[in-house]
């Protein structure tokens, strides 16, 4: 029967069982207690301490409005005195978690459906009716073809196309901006706060703030972090941006609400923090297109009861307000489960120690010797008790 054991064979029929070795070497005891207390530091004050180990954590729901406030005056060449409000400057009135100030404009007035000469470029001008295909139109014109020639200005003939007339020139752009005084307006935002795991909600208005106050403070990151309404201004500042070059070509900022609580502590010092940065490239240079502008109409029927419209091509900010919550609070389940993984890492301190002892010190063959000990239960049966001293003297092989 022996015969046919092969090795697998003796493998699958043998047990071990560990030994306890005391090594009474002062070195290699320094080291083990050295890596130990090194692990016990990393447990205790990394995991536990510092990353809140002992904590459940939750992200937050949240919601957010928004009501800007101020008054613009312009009076130039191109709408004489004109006063803005924001029900004409904020669009739309209301947007999700975002709102638009319009900072520049161009306006196309008392435009009616009929036929007239087309913006003079490249692909429109002509010399003869025979340059204007009739019916003839792309993404890029404002109408479509009659089949005329017609003069645009004293020296200038253009296609002559069926459109909103007169049609816009956009070449351009009113700089400075506008409705540059959208610098000193304000915005308050509100917004609301669930941690759902913890039931914890809170308000970007804090308890202790009365009417009074809300109306008159203004976010300033020194003097005043916790008050909820934003001067425009303000914002661009602190994201780097000047204000009015912002403003004639428009952009893209984000307003960035922050909420890190450790609910652990009292409820009031669970506060928001903002920052603001820009969102779109601003690098004007290497953008073709640069900005944020939209195009949107106002209609009416005149006093000849035909339709017209007031045509806006409306630069201006896009102000997007971005939540961000993390919530951390104490529970049994996670801390057992640190605790659990720091005593695992302990066995580290073991084998660690155990590489030094048997491959690196002096006398690591005679560790080993007394490490190991080789149990053979057949060469015991076949030979005399006294072959008890032959086996101890090769069980130095590992
Ligand atoms: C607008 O400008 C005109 C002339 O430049 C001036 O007479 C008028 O008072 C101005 N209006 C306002 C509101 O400043
Ligand atoms: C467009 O308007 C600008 C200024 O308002 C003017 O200088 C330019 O000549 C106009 N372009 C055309 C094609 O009429
Ligand atoms: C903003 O308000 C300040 C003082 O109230 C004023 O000096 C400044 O000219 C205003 N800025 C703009 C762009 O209107
Ligand atoms: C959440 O908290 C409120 C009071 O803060 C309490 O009335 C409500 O019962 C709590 N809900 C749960 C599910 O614990
Ligand atoms: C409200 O409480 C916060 C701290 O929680 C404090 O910094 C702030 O000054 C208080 N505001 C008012 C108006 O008392």
């Amino acid at each position: 029967m022996a015969g046919c054991c092969s090795s697998v064979c003796d493998f699958l029929l043998e047990y071990d069982t560990p030994r306890i070795v005391l090594i009474k070497n002062r070195k290699v005891g320094a080291i083990n207690r050295v890596v130990q207390v090194i692990i016990l530091a990393y447990v205790i004050g990394w995991v536990l301490v510092w990353e809140k180990g002992y904590q459940e954590f939750d992200s937050t729901i949240s919601t957010v409005t928004s009501k800007v406030k101020g008054i613009a005056i312009t009076n130039s060449t191109a709408f004489e005195e004109r006063i803005w409000d924001a029900t004409d400057y904020v669009i739309p009135s209301q947007q999700e978690n975002a709102f638009f100030v319009m900072t520049n404009v161009i306006l196309t007035v008392n435009q009616v459906q009929g036929r007239c000469p087309e913006m003079p470029s490249k692909r429109t001008r002509c010399k003869s009716d025979h340059d204007c295909a009739a019916g003839h139109h792309n993404a890029q014109s404002n109408g479509v073809l009659t089949g005329k020639c017609v003069r645009y200005s004293e020296k200038v003939k253009t296609c002559e196309i069926f459109a909103w007339c007169p049609v816009e020139n956009d070449t351009v752009i009113p700089k400075p901006a506008l409705l540059g005084a959208a610098e000193n307006f304000t915005v308050l935002i509100k917004n609301s706060i669930t941690f759902p795991k913890f039931n914890f909600s809170k308000r970007n208005i804090l308890t202790n703030a009365s009417t009074g106050y809300l109306k008159s403070c203004r976010f300033n990151r020194k003097s005043d972090p916790f008050c909820p309404i934003f001067r425009l201004g303000d914002m661009v500042q602190e994201a780097g941006e000047d204000f009015q070059r912002l403003a004639v070509e428009g952009g893209v900022m984000g307003i960035l609400v922050a909420w890190n609580c450790n609910l652990d502590q009292s409820a009031s010092k669970c506060v928001p923090k903002y920052t603001f940065r820009r969102l779109d490239n601003k690098n004007f240079g290497e953008t073709v297109s640069p900005g944020y502008n939209f195009r949107f109409a106002k209609y009416f029927i005149n006093m000849s009861g035909i339709e017209t419209r007031t045509l806006f091509k409306a630069y201006g900010i896009r102000f997007e307000v971005e939540v961000f919550g993390h919530a951390g609070k104490f529970n049994i389940i996670p801390t057992m489960i640190n605790i659990g993984s720091g005593l695992a890492l302990l066995g580290m301190a073991t084998i660690l120690c155990d590489i030094i002892v048997l491959y690196f010190l002096k006398k690591s063959n005679y560790y080993k010797e007394k490490k190991y000990k080789f149990v053979d239960d057949y060469e015991l049966g076949i030979e005399s008790q006294d072959s008890y001293g032959a086996i101890q003297n090769s069980g130095n092989t590992p």
